[in-house]
């Protein structure tokens, strides 16, 4: 879609907030708390930004885009060029970090950023009935993006604020989450570093409650990448060597696979396998997926995968 820019403001922590219109349409497609759409940068380059708006209004989206001085320089150029009546080409809202239906209490946590999906869902979650609770980390409230926002929340109370350089109001994780209820499920959205102490204070808790939502892949720095077979559901065999993803053999061997990010966090690329053992490196299956589905963008397998393609 090309959609509109609205409405551009500056606010706490280097982000931009960029509301989005149909140039014609009242209505934009709808979308479900904690929903990203892709936004198309010029020169093929995409980027991944959660809508932050409640779901119940379609009219418009909105992103949050954090200016990332060590990136790879879409949010800079997003920033240094998106103005009220410039053009924005975004996909339609796709969502891996959708809410459960099964859940009887949710509790939320946002790092800094990762507020954006969070910020959705706590709009749906307070017009519904089933109890939450929602952590907001960041490093102090004068960098904390979309106070003001949340602020006007009729849930606002259902908040708390956890500051980095105010001792009274930090908490620890391992406390937090020691104890999970039955039935209550847990969401958590930021940098990758806070992602991980929250994956490792909520060790106890039953995969299925667990839903992560990450912008980057975490750091492997030590994994080598060695050669493996994909065989296709014909039986053709494709080779991926050391030096090339999965979706490059695909694509080197004619198939046209499709791809957004390229980087495990979009779920464009995603299919399915059959028989094998895969090395997932996504950011995004979860750990029953990860029994069937597989990322060629960023994934691997040890000797011999057979793709559901
Ligand atoms: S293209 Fe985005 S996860 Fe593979």
């Amino acid at each position: 879609m090309k959609l509109s820019v609205a409405e551009v403001r500056r606010d706490r922590g280097d982000v931009m907030v960029v509301t989005l219109k149909h140039p014609r349409r009242p209505l934009l497609p709808a979308f479900t708390a904690g929903a990203h759409v892709d936004v198309h940068l010029s020169e093929g380059r995409v980027r991944q930004y959660s809508l932050c708006n409640d779901p119940a209004d379609a009219s418009f989206y909105r992103l949050a885009i954090k200016r990332e001085q060590e990136g790879r320089g879409g949010s800079i150029s997003l920033q240094d060029h998106l103005a009220p009546g410039a053009t924005l080409q975004v996909s339609a809202p796709r969502n891996h970090f959708a809410l459960s239906s099964e859940a009887t209490r949710h509790v939320l946590l946002a790092g800094g950023i990762g507020i954006t999906p969070i910020l959705a869902m706590s709009h749906a979650l307070g017009a519904g009935t089933t109890p939450f609770e929602v952590h907001y980390f960041t490093r102090g409230s004068a960098l904390t993006p979309l106070i003001d926002d949340i602020a006007r929340l009729p849930c606002a109370d259902r908040l708390s604020y956890h500051y980095d350089d105010d001792p009274g109001t930090r908490v620890d994780l391992a406390a937090l989450l020691a104890s999970p209820a039955p039935g209550t499920h847990l969401y958590c959205c930021g940098p990758s570093g806070f992602m991980n102490a929250v994956r490792e204070a909520a060790a106890g808790w039953l995969p299925a409650a667990l839903h992560f939502e990450a912008f980057q892949v975490a750091a492997d720095e030590g994994f080598v990448a060695e050669p493996f077979t994909m065989v296709l559901r014909s039986g053709r065999r494709i080779e991926v060597s050391g030096e090339q993803t999965a979706l490059q053999a695909l694509r080197q061997a004619g198939i046209d696979h499709p791809s957004s990010c390229e980087t495990g966090i979009c779920a464009t690329c995603e299919c399915g396998y059959l028989e094998g053992e895969a090395i997932h490196r996504d950011a995004i299956l979860s750990p029953q997926a990860k029994l069937t589905r597989f990322m060629p963008c960023v994934s691997r397998a040890k000797g011999t995968l057979k793709l559901d393609l």
